[in-house]
């Protein structure tokens, strides 16, 4: 079994970033405790970042045959790409959308998702945790 961690526009500057919105973790320090956690569950985990749609749509169709499960967090594309909800239509893999910070607390235009009602689930709000959460669910789905 093997995920993806996707991660999209500017969550490389996770820990400089409006930490008080986004924590004070960098994205390796991130990546760092996913890995650990899917050594523990016994999974592989793949990481990609790019600041760039094309480059994550290009991801997505790699992905087709060879990954079993998506977690994403697709930073502020999640609230302008039809691009990326196309991509995911195209390989039919099953994705969790994730966000550190609870988009439904923020600005208004942060509320609207591209991509919510064609994932799994949504986990959103939880910092890190927010993807430990979708890596557990993607074990026990894909376990069972
Ligand atoms: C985010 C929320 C988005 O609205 C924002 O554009 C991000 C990060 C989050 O993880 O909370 O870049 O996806």
């Amino acid at each position: 079994m093997k995920i993806l961690v996707l991660n999209g526009p500017n969550l490389n500057m996770l820990g400089k970033r409006e930490p008080n919105i986004y924590g004070k973790l960098s994205l390796a320090e991130l990546e760092g405790n996913i890995n650990k956690l899917a050594e523990s569950l016994g999974v592989e985990v793949e990481f990609f970042q790019s600041n760039y749609e094309g480059a994550i749509v290009e991801k997505i169709h790699q992905a087709f045959g060879k990954i079993d499960g998506i977690i994403i967090n697709p930073g502020a594309f999640t609230h302008t790409s039809i691009a990326i909800r196309d991509a995911f239509l195209s390989v039919n893999i099953p994705f969790v959308e994730v966000h550190l910070s609870n988009i439904f607390k923020r600005e208004p235009f942060r509320h609207k998702s591209y991509l919510s009602d064609i994932a799994q689930g949504v986990v959103s709000g939880l910092e890190g945790y927010s993807y430990a959460c979708a890596l557990n669910y993607f074990v026990n789905l894909l376990k069972n």
